[in-house]
Order: C-alpha cells, then sequence, then structure tokens
C-alpha cells in the first residue's frame, strides 16, 4: 500500500551509508524529495582516541542501522514493500563499515525483492546538488570532504572527468589535523571554523599551497606542518592565539582551493560543450564551512558561474545523498548483482591515473 508519494513520483529509494563515522539512511524520491534523512555521528565514540577507529566504526554501524532504518521508514511514513529499490555505499571507505551497510542492504532487498544499488560514496556527493535543484549536465565540481579534495567535471552519471586531485591531504584531513594541533576537539572541521570565527584572517601568514601553480592540483600537507611549527613558537596557547591561529589557517586553505578552482573554470570554460551559464558545484563534508562557501559563491560571482552548494546536512555525509545516487542509477535501469563486493578503493574517475603511484595515497587520492 503506497501512503506517500504519488506514483509520478517514482522510484522512492531507500540510501545507506555506513562508508566511515556516520550511520546514515535516506529515503527520497525521484521528484526530489526527501522524505526521510537520518543520522548517528560517531565521533563521542572516537573522541577518546583522537580519529576514526576503524573498529569501533563497524561495530557502531551495527549498533545503530536497525534504528535509524525503522526511523527513516516511519518518518517517511512507509514500509519497506513501498520502496522501489534499496542502494548503499560500496565504496571507497573503510572497509568493515562499508560491508555492514552492504550486507544490510542485499539482505533488505532480498528480503522484500526489490532491486540493490551498489553505490560510490564520491558518487553521491558529486550528484547530490541535483537532489536539492535543476542542475543539467555538465557542472564543475569540488568535491572536499575528509578523504578527498578533488576537482571533477561532472558530465553525466557515472561519467567523470578529474581534474585535479590531491597529492597529499584532502581539505577535510587538513582541517582535521590542524584542529587536532590546535588541542580543538572532534569533530575537528567544524570545531575549528568556529574557533576561527573569533579570530583574525591576517594574524599568521601561512603558505597558500600549489597557489600560482598550472592545473587543478591540491596539496594541504606543507600547510599542515607550517601550523605545527608555529603553535611549537608559542609557550601559551590561549583562546586568542587559537582563534587567530585557526582563522589564519582556514584563510590559507580556503585561499588554496580559490586558485585551484579559478584554474578550473577555465579549463572547463575552454573545453566543454553546454547550454548557458555555467555551473560550480562545491559538495562533500568540507563544503558546509561557510566561510569557505562564502569564497566561493563570490568568485562565482566574479566569474559567471552560477554557484550552488548543498545544505550543509546535505554535505556532510548522509543516507539521502545515496538514495539519490541510486535513485539516478535506477532511473537509467541500472541495479547491481548481490555479489558485488565492498571496495576499499573506488576512484569516480577510473580513467585517470593515481596522481601519486597505486599506495596508500593512490587510487584513495
Ligand atoms: O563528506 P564527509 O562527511 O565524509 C567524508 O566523505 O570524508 O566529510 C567529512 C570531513 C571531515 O574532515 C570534517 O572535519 C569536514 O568534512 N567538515 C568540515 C566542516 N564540517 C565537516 N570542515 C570544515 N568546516 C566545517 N564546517
Ligand atoms: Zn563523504
Amino acid at each position: 500500500m503506497t501512503r506517500h508519494a504519488p506514483k509520478a513520483k517514482r522510484p522512492i529509494v531507500l540510501g545507506i551509508e555506513t562508508s566511515c563515522d556516520d550511520t546514515a539512511v535516506g529515503i527520497v524520491t525521484a521528484g526530489k524529495t526527501i522524505l526521510a534523512s537520518r543520522v548517528h555521528a560517531q565521533h563521542r565514540e572516537h573522541a577518546p582516541f583522537g580519529g576514526v577507529v576503524p573498529e569501533i566504526a563497524a561495530r557502531s554501524h551495527v549498533d545503530h542501522l536497525d534504528r535509524l532504518l525503522g526511523g527513516a521508514l516511519k518518518d517517511a511514513g512507509l514500509g519497506l514493500e513501498d520502496v522501489d529499490a534499496i542502494a548503499a555505499t560500496a565504496g571507497p571507505g573503510l572497509i568493515g563499515g562499508l560491508m555492514v551497510g552492504l550486507v544490510a542492504a542485499k539482505a533488505l532487498a532480498l528480503a522484500a525483492g526489490k532491486p540493490f544499488l551498489a553505490v560510490n560514496h564520491l558518487e553521491g556527493h558529486a550528484l547530490s546538488p541535483r537532489l536539492i535543484a535543476e542542475l543539467e549536465f555538465p557542472y564543475l565540481l569540488l568535491l572536499i570532504s575528509g578523504g578527498h579534495c578533488q576537482l571533477l567535471s561532472v558530465r553525466g552519471v557515472g561519467d567523470y572527468q578529474r581534474l585535479g586531485t590531491t597529492i597529499d591531504d584532502a581539505a577535510g584531513e587538513a582541517f582535521d589535523k590542524g584542529a587536532k594541533l590546535l588541542g580543538l576537539p572532534l569533530p575537528g572541521g567544524p570545531n575549528l571554523e568556529k574557533a576561527a570565527r573569533k579570530g583574525r584572517t591576517d594574524a599568521f601568514q601561512f603558505p597558500r599551497p600549489m597557489k600560482g601553480r598550472k592545473g587543478c592540483d591540491f596539496s594541504f600537507s606543507g600547510l599542515k606542518t607550517a601550523l605545527l611549527h608555529e603553535v611549537k613558537r608559542h609557550k601559551k596557547i590561549t583562546p586568542k592565539l587559537v582563534a587567530d591561529l585557526a582563522a589564519s589557517y582556514q584563510a590559507a586553505i580556503a585561499d588554496s582551493l580559490i586558485d585551484r578552482g579559478t584554474n578550473a573554470m577555465e579549463i572547463f570554460f575552454k573545453g566543454t560543450r553546454r547550454k548557458g551559464k555555467p555551473a560550480f558545484v562545491v559538495a562533500g563534508g568540507v563544503a558546509a564551512n561557510k566561510f569557505i562557501r562564502a569564497r566561493f559563491e563570490a568568485l562565482c560571482l566574479e566569474k559567471d558561474f552560477r554557484f550552488l552548494a548543498p545544505p550543509p546536512s546535505l554535505c556532510t555525509d548522509n543516507g539521502a545523498m545515496i538514495a539519490w545516487a541510486g535513485c539516478e542509477r535506477f532511473r537509467l535501469g541500472q541495479s547491481h548483482g548481490f555479489d558485488f563486493p565492498a571496495r576499499a578503493r573506488w576512484p569516480l574517475d577510473e580513467k585517470t591515473r593515481p596522481k601519486v603511484g597505486f599506495g596508500r595515497k593512490g587510487p584513495k587520492a
């Protein structure tokens, strides 16, 4: 029995996200309605260890997923029988957590006789702006999260051209490691942003990594080291000093992102056929940062790009974006077999060779 969304708004897709330290379930319709989005953020469970512990994350997903699934269906006013397809993040991410979400989604799909979709987490972020706005392909995307920092031309569902990536840390890592150096609690990124609000952006002159260089690649590890040296120079770390360091450090990250984004705009302008004004999307957890959003909004105004960023709750990890990516693929007639494996590494643009080999920093980057 369908209690909610009418037929025209179908398919209705349920999505599960367990790739890192957020357990999340979302339910969306093809008509861009978010019927439910429940998230359990695990940062309190990881706080005593100073970072995400994969084992703890996987166990926590097991503990919370059932409750979130029940809650999401209740919010949507639907039973499992009303859902048209079930999607889950299959990678990239922490393998234990991915397996928890994948197994749950496959079991639900099997029990309810529904199609199953394996979603690339990065595709979830990449397509999320199409859930909140009318947005045609192609568009330019800055994907800034805890594990990734990339500029991409999004040409269609499953059609991504990577223009640049990080050669070391991701933007979210720069925030999280910076927060740790400043003695700020988890979650690092939001707490660094909060501290920065009371500080001066010009109090310290940190380097602007890659600024002025050709191309669209990023680097943040040198900036992190510069912050470490600055922290060590001071005998007493006062709240005022933390605020100034945070503001100056955040400004350096933003300047670097803006410089790389400006290059990507030029490349996108030259190399992409499209109708009308081009769109620039900022997505992923770091896109929740108000300072960075404002900088890109201003850049887009200057360069005549349409600026788009999902609301903060859809920037950080959530189930609605996974459900939406599943919905986009399901509408194209796609689904996956129950043998689809969890993939710790899964680049969006599989044609582009990794920047720095095939090791830890390879396909991840
Ligand atoms: O997309 P996301 O939730 O998970 C990954 O896919 O990695 O991104 C998480 C990252 C973390 O590094 C977190 O510190 C950062 O996004 N983040 C922020 C803010 N909110 C989340 N960084 C800066 N300012 C924020 N407000
Ligand atoms: Zn993410």
